[in-house]
């Protein structure tokens, strides 16, 4: 009998298993390990964007009471490597950006240590800084690739000759600004140096334990077999905690000068803003050329991002303009300014998030401009085959969550005609959609085990995180299934670098990845012990790489519907109706997996109307760095939300036939709301977030 033939577990609905743990506060997060006699570390930040510490006095730190110790560049131990200067962490005099670590006290209290790192002084002798984006920069250069390998550039056919021939062009700049990730839990690591054992024990809140291993064990010198790095449970990651940043890196240092007793290092919200990554600001010009009948005949979408002078990070935004509509020309292109700022990383959806704001605005705009259905225009430019590779889709359902959409959230009828559509409350009111895409990843190299217990019971053990999005739950469901046994007969371990590698929770690649190397576990006990398997008996597997071999272009997709109210008066924008429908391939928990939608959808609308970190070009210092001036969605933001999903099977992206779900929800939401936004108002705004001031001035008032 072949794995999975018979599929009870996944797609069943059950509850999480950490549930529990979880609302009764056993289930710790980095800080709760319960360590004994543990001390504290409060890190100081520079307080200049770009310059050269020349005094540091930890005089008056050293004296308050409980202060073990104050590490500054001047005593820190030396680190084996300056490849990656993120990870540089109190090594030198230089400076790179406003918020970087300087100095750290470890006490023994977490108010002591804070206390007395108001008390460092840090002198410097300043440089002039440059924090502001801008696409004419003198420095601007071209990335050798972007995220996740993409390349840089693409071009084919002819765009220039297409776009002067198209009957209608539109060519439009969107902008949208520096985002910052706000999990729930802020970025923790316990460091614990064995001076005995020689070894490092970190509690992390981390996406990927054996990444956080691999980091820091050579940076210290270490062999990765003498660093543990352990994370059960994480309180949201959303790609802030998917690679080490610098506060690994200190806590290990820390660790380290204060040999065998257990260092906190908590960040506090506010530090987030500096040292854990945040999506860059973009400029993106859109540039689409149509026949009368919607047919597109060229596409260009370039993009300006910034990246820190210290570290280059290039987000892939004009990736999914690649692959997302026909067209026989096509360019897309990336350029980075190198600014003196904290160094951008990912938040969910990386390239996909802001690009397809990008292009499913210019979409609008293009159907707009033709009078035409979004929708239909949507439908005339599917491609049959994959623009970019000239491969085959492994299977391509947005045409479906459109049209399953425009059923549930009642589209027929709207009025396509942009314009001030009062309601009878006197708010205006309009509706937009856009599509929605993210590739289907899988991570080769996770290794997962399979133990047989008594009774009739198994035990899998893998390397993997869970962040929130419920792999504790989903794991035991794929290994019952492989396994041909009831949920309840499957125990899990996860989220320690003493279980076997796992790749990281990121990319939407975790189920794919974990999911596949449980499968071959599952495999390998059957050939190695037949189908009488007794205790103890124990098999592994290890999850290839796919996508290498794969002659198929492999997204999930979806459409995003949204309904909007604008005040008049004031043009505040409130969202009352958020319908999506994915196709995502096997949905393995659909109570999970309905959150995973859920909360994509609302991190959109958050990107579309809230999120926004205010960079002061004077002080380099992001302002509104903590939850009251950063404004992130709350419930009382989101009346309605729906998620719905196309029953997917698709057997070319996994024996499972799952395409991951983290980040396609957030995809495209912004562009729906702002759509919306149009749709009710006349009134385009292309630089998110869509504020009052803005939708006022764009001539509401
Ligand atoms: Mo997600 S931004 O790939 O962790």
């Amino acid at each position: 009998m072949a794995l999975l033939d018979q599929q009870q577990e996944i797609g069943a609905d059950h509850a999480r298993r950490d549930g529990p743990a979880k609302v009764t506060g056993t289930a710790p997060y980095a800080a709760e390990h319960p360590l004994e006699d543990p001390l504290y570390c409060h890190p100081v930040l520079s307080t200049v964007a770009r310059g050269t510490i020349t005094t540091i006095d930890s005089g008056a730190a050293e004296r308050v009471e409980g202060v073990v110790a104050v590490l500054t560049h001047e005593n820190a131990e030396r680190l084996a490597s300056d490849e990656d200067k993120e990870l540089w962490v109190l090594q030198d005099a230089e400076v790179g950006f406003r918020g970087q670590f300087v100095a750290a006290v470890v006490a023994e209290s977490a108010e002591a240590a804070r206390e007395a790192a108001e008390l460092v002084a840090v002198a410097y002798e300043q440089q002039a800084h440059d924090v502001v984006l801008r696409t004419d920069h003198e420095d601007l250069y071209v990335p050798e690739q972007v995220n996740a390998g993409f390349e840089t550039d693409t071009e084919e056919g002819d765009v220039a000759g297409g776009l002067a021939s198209a009957a209608v062009v539109v060519d439009q700049t969107y902008t949208t600004p520096a985002n910052h990730n706000n999990p729930m839990e802020p970025h923790t690591t316990v460091g614990l140096w064995s001076s005995e054992a020689k070894r490092l024990t970190l509690y992390d809140s981390t996406q990927q334990v054996h990444g956080v291993r691999s980091t820091i064990a050579p940076l210290f010198g270490l062999d990765e077999t003498q660093v543990d790095v352990v994370a059960p449970h994480v309180g949201g990651g959303f790609g802030s905690k998917g690679e080490p940043h610098a506060h690994n890196v200190l806590a290990a240092l820390v660790a380290r000068a204060v040999p065998d007793r257990p260092v906190k290092l908590a960040l506090t919200r506010q530090m987030l803003f500096s040292v854990a990554g945040y999506r860059t600001p973009t400029v993106q010009r859109l540039q689409l050329g149509a026949e009368r009948d919607g047919t597109l005949v060229a596409i260009a979408h370039d993009v300006w991002e910034q990246t820190s002078r210290i570290k280059e990070y290039a987000e892939q935004s004009a990736v999914p303009t690649r692959s997302m509509y026909a067209s026989p020309a096509r360019r897309t292109t990336h350029r980075l300014v190198p600014l003196d700022v904290p160094v951008p990383s990912w938040m969910r959806a990386p390239g996909e998030n802001p690009g397809m704001y990008a292009g499913e605005s210019a979409m609008d705009e293009l159907a707009v401009a033709l009078g035409t259905d979004p929708i239909e225009l949507r439908v005339r430019n599917e491609p049959d085959i994959d623009p970019d590779t000239g491969n085959p889709f492994s299977s391509r359902n947005l045409v479906a969550c459109l049209r399953d959409g425009a059923q549930r959230f009642g589209w027929a009828g709207r009025d396509h005609h942009p314009s001030r559509k009062p309601s009878s409350n006197g708010y205006l009111v309009g509706t937009g959609v856009a599509a929605s895409t993210y590739p289907v990843s899988r991570m080769p190299g996770t290794e997962a085990a399979i133990d047989v217990l008594e009774r009739g019971r198994f035990c899998v053990r893998v390397g993997a995180a869970d962040l929130g999005t419920g792999t504790w739950t989903t794991l035991a469901q794929v290994a019952a299934d492989a396994l041909g046994v009831p949920l309840n007969h499957v125990d899990v371990q996860i989220g320690d670098t003493a279980l076997p590698y796992a790749t990281v929770a990121g990319g939407s690649s975790g189920i794919n990845s974990w999911g596949t190397a449980i499968l071959e576990a599952v495999r390998a006990l059957r050939d190695e012990h037949g189908d009488s398997l007794t205790a103890g008996s124990t098999a592994t597997g290890t999850a290839g790489d796919a996508e290498a071999a794969s002659d198929y272009a492999m997204y999930a997709y979806g459409a995003q519907f949204v309904e909007v109210a604008v005040d008049p008066d004031t043009g505040e924008i409130t969202v009352p109706r958020v319908l999506g429908v994915f196709a995502a391939g096997r949905i393995v928990n659909p109570r999970l997996a309905r959150s995973q939608f859920i909360g994509g959808m609302t991190m959109g609308v958050s990107t579309a109307l809230w999120e926004q970190s205010v960079m002061d070009p004077h002080t380099g210092h992001f302002v509104n760095h903590d939850l009251a001036e950063y404004h992130v969605a709350t419930h009382a933001d989101i009346p309605s939300m729906e998620a719905h999903w196309i029953e997917e099977h698709d057997p070319h992206v996994n024996a499972m036939g799952t395409k991951g779900i983290g980040e396609i929800g957030i995809v495209g939401t912004a562009a729906a709301v702002a759509n919306a936004v149009h749709n009710a108002t006349g009134i385009r705004i292309r630089d998110l977030p869509i504020t009052p001031d803005k939708v006022l001035m764009g001539g509401l008032s």
